[in-house]
């Protein structure tokens, strides 16, 4: 017999991730993640959906799945059905719909149904870090294809195409982030996406199509999706209501033949995703969704000019950036003696979260000195400190910027 707490530590299972860190709050000034704007949040609106959809059709509850089946709240995917051919060209069913639990699960189903260990998918060379540490968890090569400001630079991804088929490998999909890249906020342009579908068909490669931040574009227009355009199938896409509704909600959805759902709901081991959430949501989007993207995106690109305003100002050249064409992030380079993981350390004591380069990307040394901001979530008023605190922990750390405000300052030490 043993005294003293229950030890688990022989009965893990081998090979398990990292353990989560204890949340203790936010930092002050919080400028990672994908956290959404909360002033935008549409809570009255919500609110009045909540009553009103479970006023009529509350007892549906009652049955796994409501009275909709596996792939999610009818009423939802056609909203989906009608909103997706309007925004994105697409014309799909509602039983090419699946409704995930953000579009996270949707990642882990397309990698359960096509990934196993050892195998090779082509990336942005920075990509979401989500999807990184799903692809490191599984063992599978992420290969990384440069970037430019149109995203996915085509003779790389056909150089690297070439190469993996001359070496007989042949990646599992290409995943793109192609409407508001994260973390660059580019947009591929749709010749672009027509040459990548063509390379997808050459070597004969499916694409994974992420299109998370299509609903956020300051002038609210947007290529077709991928999906769209492809003539023989080929591209799986998912999307999300965490950017454009709100993160917490967890609801996503992936668009792909049945063929593929089918197997997909396979693997989908939660008996359907929370179905109170997509109650509220299909009651919600249908009347107000169109109406309360603009405004959403409005406050978005405001928040966007105070960060790079305050970037200017407490950075100067040191901090060089492209203006994102929507989205929640901007994507920063610092100099290259700057190393923002370390940057990182510093600035979290004071209260300042950032992404450090390297966790979004493929290639650590190019990403050594860039950072990803989210300005989603802070004020106006917690950006321009947050900046002004950021900027001096780097002059501290690293002796840039040398200026801040017009005003020399020395690097202590
Ligand atoms: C590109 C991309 N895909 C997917 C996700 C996952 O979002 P969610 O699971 O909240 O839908 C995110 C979240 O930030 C993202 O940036």
């Amino acid at each position: 017999m043993t005294s003293g707490p229950f030890d688990y530590t022989s009965l893990l299972a081998p090979g398990l991730p990292v353990p989560a860190v204890k949340y203790t709050g936010f930092p002050k000034y919080n400028f990672v993640g994908g956290h959404n704007d909360a002033e935008h949040v549409p809570v009255d609106h919500l609110i009045a959906s909540a009553t009103a959809v479970l006023g009529r059709e509350g007892r549906t509850l009652a049955t796994y799945g409501l009275e909709s089946g596996p792939l999610g709240y009818r009423p939802l995917r056609e909203f989906l059905v009608a909103k997706l051919k309007r925004d994105a060209g697409i014309s799909c069913t509602a039983d090419e719909i699946l409704i995930t639990s953000g579009s996270l699960q949707g990642i882990e189903l397309i990698n359960g149904l096509l990934l196993s260990r050892g195998d090779t998918v082509l990336v942005e060379q920075v990509t979401y870090f989500g999807s990184l540490n799903r692809l490191n968890r599984l063992d599978v090569k992420a290969v990384g294809i440069p970037l430019d400001e149109e995203g996915l630079r085509m003779d790389a991804l056909a150089a690297a195409l070439e190469d993996h088929e001359r070496r007989g490998i042949r990646p599992k999909y290409i995943y793109t982030i192609p409407t508001v890249q994260n973390p660059t906020g580019t947009i591929m342009g749709e010749a672009r996406r027509r040459e990548l579908l063509a390379l997808s068909q050459r070597y004969n490669v499916p694409i994974f199509e992420d299109d998370c931040y299509a609903d956020l574009i300051w002038d609210g227009r947007r290529p077709p999706a991928i999906y769209a355009m492809s003539e023989r199938g080929g591209v799986i896409h998912i999307g999300s209501f965490s950017k454009s509704i709100a993160p917490a909600l967890r609801v996503g959805f992936i668009v792909a033949p049945w063929e593929m759902l089918s197997r997909m709901l396979a693997l989908k081991t939660d008996a359907g995703s929370g179905a109170l959430e997509q109650m509220v949501l299909a009651e919600y989007c249908a009347p107000h969704f169109a109406t309360h993207v603009p405004k959403l995106t409005r406050g978005l690109r405001a928040k966007l000019n105070v960060l790079m305003e305050a970037l200017n100002e407490h950075f100067g050249t040191s901090a060089e950036f492209e203006d994102s064409k929507g989205g929640i992030f901007l994507w920063v380079k610092l100099p290259d003696n700057v190393d923002t993981p370390k940057l990182y350390q510093a600035a979290l004591a004071a209260g300042v979260s950032i992404n450090p380069g390297p966790e979004w990307s493929t290639d650590k040394a190019y990403s050594k000195s860039r950072l990803r901001l989210c300005f989603a979530n802070p004020s106006a008023e917690q950006i321009r400190d947050g900046i002004a605190v950021l900027a001096e922990i780097c002059r501290r750390e690293f002796g840039v910027p040398v200026r801040s405000a017009n005003v020399e300052k020395r690097a202590k030490g």
